[in-house]
């Protein structure tokens, strides 16, 4: 039989040397796990002794437990009896819900910086932080910035714009306008149902989808999303352990992505805000 462990339990392994959590109604003892950890020691060590489900889920798919997790590090499942359900709204968290209460409209959103504007409003910092922050002196993000100002689209007059054609083809793929969503991870710190999202946008308007290998939605499920005729790229970080990384690279063959893009500036992470 599982068995039950209470709060009070739960909050007495609260610290780095001692480190329980509950993720989704399951404690586990991650003390061991915690310096093997690819995001690190401290994102988990803030929820030691408590439910780290919020945080984990807006960035880790469910199944990720069972792929790195031996059964030796669960513990039990949290008696909900003794959870107090009294949570108080903190005065950021009511801005937050007052902000996107009346976010505007898609079509009163003319460009980029209306919409960062927006995000900075709804979003919660920890997610604010990660999808507006470069590696550390951001040199690179600044001068991606200035690049886009010198480039320059020339109109063309004078020719009948009835039917304006702006498709093209990737690699192969005709995509509606000569634009793909490229691979950024953990989608959920921005919406409930994350990458999948990006998934039906891009069938909808006929574009290519790069999926993410740190999706925080399961791979099978951006996969499953997929719409008729719907091309998807995949996005590939190397493992060190290269069964890993062939197992992941197999899969996508088989279910029918058309490209593998690597990346490879991983084994040195840029120091980003969302680490601070
Ligand atoms: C409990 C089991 C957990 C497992 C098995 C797990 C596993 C992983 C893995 C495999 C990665 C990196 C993937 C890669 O490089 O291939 C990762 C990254 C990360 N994890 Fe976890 N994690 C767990 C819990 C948590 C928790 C509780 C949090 C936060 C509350 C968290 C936050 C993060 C963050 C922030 C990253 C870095 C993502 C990035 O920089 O792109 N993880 N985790
Ligand atoms: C929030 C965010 C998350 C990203 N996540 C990933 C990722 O998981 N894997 C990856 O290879 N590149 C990732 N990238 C890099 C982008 O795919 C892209 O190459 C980069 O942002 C440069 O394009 P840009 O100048 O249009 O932003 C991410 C970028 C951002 C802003």
């Amino acid at each position: 039989m599982v068995r039950l462990v209470s709060s009070q339990e739960l909050a007495q392994h609260n610290t780095q040397e001692d480190c329980w959590v509950i993720i989704h109604g399951k404690v586990y003892d991650l003390t061991k796990f915690l310096p093997e950890h690819p995001g690190g020691i401290k994102v988990i060590t803030r929820w030691a002794g408590q439910d780290a489900t919020p945080s984990f889920e807006s960035i880790h798919p469910p199944d990720i437990v069972d792929h790195y997790l031996g059964p030796e590090v669960f513990i039990g499942e949290i008696d909900k009896s003794t959870l107090s359900v009294t949570k108080v709204e903190s005065e950021e968290e009511k801005q937050r819900r007052a902000a996107h209460a009346k976010k505007p409209a898609l079509d009163e959103m003319l460009n980029i910086f209306d919409f960062e504007g927006v995000a900075k409003q709804v979003l919660k910092p920890d997610a604010w932080a990660y999808y507006s922050s470069g590696a550390d002196d951001e040199i690179t993000l600044r001068e991606n910035h200035n690049a886009f100002h010198r480039l320059w689209l020339r109109p063309r007059v004078m020719v009948n714009v009835t039917n304006i054609d702006m498709s093209t083809t990737f690699l192969g793929t005709k995509t509606s306008i000569p634009v793909y969503i490229s691979a950024t991870a953990l989608g959920r710190l921005g919406h409930p149902e994350g990458e999948v999202v990006l998934t039906r946008a891009s069938h909808s308007e006929g574009i290519i989808q790069m999926i993410p290998t740190l999706a925080s939605c399961s791979f099978n499920e951006m996969i499953n999303n997929r719409g008729r005729g719907q091309a998807q790229w995949f996005q590939l970080y190397v493992n060190k352990d290269r069964k890993v990384t062939e197992k992941l690279v197999r899969n996508a063959e088989e279910k029918g992505v058309k490209a593998l893009f690597i990346t490879v500036d991983a084994p040195q992470l840029g120091g980003s805000l969302f680490d601070r």
